[in-house]
């Protein structure tokens, strides 16, 4: 049987995080004098803590020093992570769990390529750390999605050729990280938000077996 890597984002894709994120970034905006509205908490998705701050602190025409823009990270961190602390299982995204199994079973490779910082005790928290054979996350990267880093790096550690991987992405600029790597891209959301994939579904649910047959046996390809 053909071997393919499978590269999954996490917040979005397999974990419905983005409303944490949500939150402490509002909490944190509003602390400054910063309206926060759930529009512009879309285009945060896929971006790095930094960039996510420097998009708020441009849309609310603020410059901070520092000192105090490394004060609110931490400070936006820590709400997050008091969020991430009640996580578990049933927080999971629909039919995830059912595919990583799948892909387990079926003895592919499996990545995870993440922006967070915070993928590791995530990962632990919903019981999922042991479908992963890589582990690629904010820690490890030095140039943020759309860059195809985190992807690359991923193929890397799964030994499989860029050309044989396929990733799961719930944000345009992981979607343009996948094509940029020349992977299949796979958009988890609305399909007009992720035009630029090669495929997009709503979530797993909607993702069929003969789907990711097709995917492994390579007759669906970029
Ligand atoms: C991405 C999220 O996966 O990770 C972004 O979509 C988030 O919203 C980014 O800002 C960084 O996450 P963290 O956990 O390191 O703050
Ligand atoms: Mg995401």
């Amino acid at each position: 049987m053909t071997k393919k890597g499978f590269i999954f984002d996490l917040d979005g894709v397999i974990v419905d995080t983005a409303k944490y994120h949500f939150l402490a970034w509002k909490k944190l905006a509003h602390s400054i004098g910063v309206d926060f509205t759930e529009e512009q908490n879309e285009q945060l998705k896929g971006v790095s803590r930094v960039r996510s701050l420097e998009k708020i602190l441009e849309w609310g025409n603020k410059t901070l020093s520092e000192d105090e823009f490394m004060k609110l990270m931490g400070l936006k961190n820590d709400d997050y992570l008091s969020f991430i602390n009640n996580m578990g299982t049933s927080e999971i995204l629909p039919d995830v769990t059912k595919t990583l199994d799948y892909l387990v079973e079926k003895k592919q490779a499996i990545a995870l390529g993440s922006a967070s910082k915070n993928a590791t005790p995530i990962l632990r928290k919903v019981e999922l750390l042991d479908r992963f054979a890589a582990i690629v996350d904010g820690n490890d990267v030095s140039k943020a999605k759309p860059d195809p880093e985190v992807f690359l790096i991923g193929a890397k550690l799964l030994n499989i050729n860029p050309e044989d991987c396929i990733v799961f992405e719930d944000s345009v600029a992981g979607v343009q990280a996948a094509n940029a790597a020349h992977m299949i891209a796979i958009g988890i959301g609305e399909a007009h938000v992720l035009h630029e994939a090669d495929y997009v579904f709503k979530d797993f649910t909607e993702m069929s077996q003969a789907f990711l047959e097709d995917l492994i046996s390579g007759k669906i390809n970029k």
